[in-house]
């Protein structure tokens, strides 16, 4: 059975000086998660929010909380993201060997929250099978993480079907989300290969009209996955 493609509005996009504000937006437009960008200034390039921000936020919206940690050292700042209310936390698997991977996904799901594996672009998504059983979420970077509103790397929708393959193929089902470079041309696309989650950023919050936007995206991203399921 389907669940409806949610929006992950990526808050990195959002006006700073009027979080509140625009946080409101996406929940009234129906967006199925907050997605916070940790940047530390090492796995990537920039340096973004951290612990006291999605404190905050789980004070100020009932949306759940979908932390994309982009840091070199998860393992030590899990149980931090993990008490300040994060519903979801993707960890890289470029920065943990097997061993701390699984470690992390488990301290994630022991704290009742689920467990998402993100790989960038250029990884081999073989690193993915072992923890096909331990992952609520996998997350298909589609573009270079570091930066919103960059251009949708060509093909990513081909490593979103491979990844869906090979959940099938272990018999089980997390939830695969994509982000960078997702709008209302890149959606269907991702959608119609098995994308259940898309984080946008500059899609929605750079849109004159973003809760309209978040709408345009997740209907253009739904009628190619409804198409997608009556063609298979
Ligand atoms: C990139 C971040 C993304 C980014 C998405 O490293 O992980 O979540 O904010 O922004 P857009 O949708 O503008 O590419
Ligand atoms: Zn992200």
């Amino acid at each position: 059975m389907f669940e409806p493609v949610k929006i992950a509005p990526s808050i990195l996009s959002a006006d700073f000086m009027n979080l509140g504000r625009d946080i409101a937006l996406i929940e009234q437009a129906g967006a199925g998660y907050v997605h916070v960008d940790v940047m530390d200034g090492h796995f990537v390039p920039n340096l973004t929010m951290g612990v006291p921000v999605v404190k905050q936020l789980k004070r100020a919206t009932a949306l759940p909380l979908d932390v994309h940690l982009m840091i070199t050292n998860p393992l030590e700042q899990l149980p931090w993201f993990l008490e300040a209310g994060a519903d979801s936390v993707t960890v890289h698997a470029e920065v943990l060997n097997a061993e701390e991977l699984a470690c992390a996904l488990a301290t994630i799901r022991e704290a009742g929250v689920k467990a998402a594996v993100s790989v960038k672009p250029k990884t081999d998504i073989a690193v993915l099978e072992p923890v096909m059983p331990d992952v609520d979420m996998i997350l298909v970077m589609s573009v270079e993480p570091g930066f919103s509103g960059q251009g949708y790397i060509e093909g990513s929708e081909d490593k979103v079907a491979r990844i869906a393959k090979m959940a099938r193929a272990a018999g089980v089902a997390p939830l695969i989300q994509v982000d960078g470079g997702i709008g209302v041309a890149t959606a269907p696309r991702v959608a119609a290969a098995g994308a259940d989650v898309l984080v946008c950023g500059n899609a929605v919050f750079a849109a004159d009209d973003p809760a309209c936007a978040l709408v345009a995206v997740r209907d253009a991203a739904e009628a190619a996955r409804l198409a997608a399921v009556v063609n298979a």
